[in-house]
């Protein structure tokens, strides 16, 4: 029978996921579906309810009901618990539990990029207080991070991230960004600036050491400026697109039993959507 998986968001039209799914189902020669769903707000309890019988061995979310899904399934592991979001549901035992994948995949594809780096004992400055960086800080806390300035525009959702996480968690003030950096060994934007049709993120680099690595969630464009300007000076950058693949891959192992592969072949073919110039 075929198995079927889907993503949920409102609205979904934007969502990546079926051309990376539907790229490993065809790899890898599954009987298989990943459709996309839009679901409002309102029915997400009943849309839950009823994936079972729909035929659906699970899903994605995306926004915004990352924190509905969370409320709605058993949560899989301490890690999602301390989030409080999830990005992938599954049945197992009749049951619909949810995980996050966002951390794992930030560091898989951190990986793949610079495979000598590791977390351990290091200092990583993080822009951005969202979602997103919830679930960077908490992986990267896991890898063993010694300190993760996490500077905010509206500091008060930095000082809620050391709250939840603890005193390795340091938030500070966006004035003061520049100066931070002098003692980074990962700068990591999980701002929405500098995503296309987003104000661009002003940030002097000149502070920076050289031998930091520069990361930028953002995936579109493929490259940001702040990608462009830290590579010009010397600094080893990893883009985001990785991510969005990397968060991919604990799904379709859930769903359709077989551990897919991040291949330059799916990374080509999601960048081209992304950017019909794309050249390798
Ligand atoms: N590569 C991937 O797989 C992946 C995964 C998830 C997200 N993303 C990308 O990451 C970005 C953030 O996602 P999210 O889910 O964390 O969003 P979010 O929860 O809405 O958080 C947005 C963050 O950006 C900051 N921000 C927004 N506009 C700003 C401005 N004008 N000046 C300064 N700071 C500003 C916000 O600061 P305030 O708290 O002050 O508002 C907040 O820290 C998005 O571009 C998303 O596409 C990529």
């Amino acid at each position: 029978m075929t198995r079927k998986a889907c993503v949920i968001g409102w609205p979904i039209s934007h969502s990546r996921s079926p051309i990376i799914h539907g790229y490993w189902l065809e790899r890898y020669g599954i009987d298989g579906a990943y459709e996309r769903i839009a679901v409002p707000p309102d029915d997400l309890p009943s849309f839950f309810k009823s994936l079972g019988e729909k035929g659906y061995v699970g899903c994605n979310v995306t926004l915004p009901h990352k924190e509905g899904a969370f409320r709605a399934v058993r949560v899989a592991d301490a890690a999602t618990t301390r989030l409080g979001v999830v990005n992938t549901v599954f049945h197992r035992d009749g049951e619909l539990w949810g995980t996050s994948t966002d951390g794992e995949g930030f560091l898989a594809n951190l990986s793949d990029h610079v495979p000598d780096w590791q977390a351990k004992d290091r200092s990583v400055v993080i822009l951005g207080a969202g979602g997103a960086a919830r679930a960077i800080v908490g992986a990267l806390l896991d890898a063993g991070c010694r300190r993760l300035l996490v500077v905010n525009r509206t500091l008060a959702r930095a000082e809620e991230l050391r709250r939840d996480f603890g005193p390795r968690v340091e938030p500070r003030q966006w004035m003061d960004v520049e100066k931070l950096l002098e003692d980074a060994d990962l700068l990591v934007n999980t701002t929405s600036l500098g995503m296309s049709g987003q104000p661009r993120l002003a940030l002097d680099l000149d502070h920076l050491p050289r031998s930091a690595v520069v990361t930028d969630i953002v995936y579109t464009p493929l490259e940001t400026d702040l990608l462009i300007r830290a590579r010009a000076r010397g600094n080893v950058v990893v883009p985001g697109l990785g991510m969005l693949l990397h968060q991919a891959v604990r799904g379709f192992e859930l769903w359709f039993g077989h551990r897919p592969e991040v291949t330059v072949e799916l990374h080509d073919l999601v960048a081209r959507d992304i950017d019909p110039g794309f050249k390798r």
